[in-house]
């Protein structure tokens, strides 16, 4: 909007709350030691943030996109992150929203922590993209944003905590390449991909690593892509209808599924129940699930990806704590950075993925992802070689 301050909109943000509301904000943001301004010499209501680049921050919002596509955003993110961010920082607090899988309600809350006094967002972005401007607006306050797994296109974001996800693409990749003639037995392995979410730019990465892998096979001749979708908010109904159609298509001769996490996984075995491939066709995940782990004890799914949340979390912990007590990141990045589509390098902690499939489940059992008994509840004893 040209001609409107960044005053005008903070207090455009205020009016558009009801009058009690602004008001207990209003005395809120003026006792808070990151204010630099409240009301003006005329008697207006204005009121200017300025976070101070994260120093001496105590408010931390925390921005988790939704909570359907994966059993992790609810299951671990958010417990590990309001656990570790007030362990790591003393005297911090955790302020949680969820946007649901809606941009839009993100960028709301994003707005509404902001003006409640948050001063650094870690922000999981439903769309990679149009979170730009939840980074703009930060930036306008001087809040430093970190972007959480999943990376912001803006070149205004302070940090970016995740996992290797070309490396997580590459996994899955692997994984198939490696096995694929225990599935294929005769002629050219059909091989379906049902990628995640286009505007999640992990999905672009997974999809990117898979195919660095996958692409040699396909021109070679030995697999045949049959059927590749990105699949709208990872949406895992979605993922089951676009394996019914691939299925479809192909009269069921199926033998690969590349399929980018386990939420999906899920319902690409629904599909494959269906006509009685399941356990026939090798299907790849991510995440490590419960519902993951199980499938692969059962045989239905093949492989998963194991990223320890604990480390993102942590990670992310350490970061939030070296801004706010205004010391140096250098030990926590170690020189890493990653790129924006706009050219900026954003310092960065990537963890390290890890490939899982029936040989090696206890190793995310023992690091924490998972507990055996909430693995092998309701499995035949003996199952995998590791249920009591
Ligand atoms: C995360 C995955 C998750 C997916 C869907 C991605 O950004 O990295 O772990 O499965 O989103 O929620």
């Amino acid at each position: 909007m040209k001609g409107v301050t960044q005053e005008d909109k903070k207090a455009m943000k205020l009016f558009s709350l009801p009058g009690k509301k602004i008001a207990s904000i209003v005395s809120v943001l003026c006792l808070s030691a990151l204010m630099v301004a409240c009301g003006s010499a005329n008697g207006g209501s204005t009121t200017t943030i300025n976070g101070n680049n994260g120093v001496g921050c105590k408010k931390i919002g925390v921005l988790l996109p939704e909570t359907a596509t994966s059993a992790r955003w609810d299951g671990q993110d958010r417990p590990y992150l309001q656990r570790d961010i007030p362990a790591t920082l003393s005297g911090a607090t955790v302020d949680y929203t969820n946007a649901g899988g809606d941009a839009d309600v993100q960028q709301t809350q994003a707005d509404a922590a902001l003006t409640k006094g948050d001063c650094i967002l870690v922000v999981a972005a439903q769309d990679s993209v149009k979170a730009a401007r939840i980074v703009a607006d930060a930036k306008a306050d001087h809040i430093p944003v970190i972007a959480y797994d999943r990376l912001i296109q803006s070149n205004d974001l302070a940090y970016y905590v995740s996992f290797d996800n070309v490396q997580v693409g590459k996994l899955q990749g692997q994984y198939i390449a490696d096995h694929y003639k225990d599935f294929v037995k005769s002629g050219v392995g059909k091989t379906v991909m049902i990628d995640g979410s286009k505007t999640d730019n992990n999905a672009i990465l997974f999809a990117q690593g898979a195919h660095s892998v996958l692409d040699p096979l396909f021109t070679s001749g030995v697999l045949k892509n049959v059927y590749e979708q990105y699949t709208p908010n990872w949406d895992n109904p979605t993922a089951q209808t676009e394996m019914e159609a691939a299925l479809t298509a192909n009269a069921n001769t199926i033998q690969i599924a590349y399929v980018a996490n386990d939420g999906m996984a899920q319902t690409v075995i629904a599909a494959l129940k269906q006509v009685r491939l399941n356990g026939k066709v090798l299907v790849t995940g991510q995440d490590a699930t419960v519902a993951g782990l199980q499938n692969i004890l059962l045989g239905n799914q093949s492989m998963t990806v194991f990223k320890d949340i604990s480390l993102e979390a942590q990670a992310t912990a350490n970061i939030v704590a070296a801004i706010s007590n205004g010391s140096s990141t250098a030990n926590l990045t170690n020189g890493a950075t990653t790129a924006t589509t706009g050219g900026a390098k954003i310092p960065s902690v990537l963890e390290t993925p890890q490939s899982i499939d029936k040989t090696n489940v206890m190793t995310v059992i023992t690091a924490g992802g998972a507990t055996l008994s909430d693995v092998c509840q309701g499995l035949p004893s003996g199952t995998g070689g590791i249920c009591p």
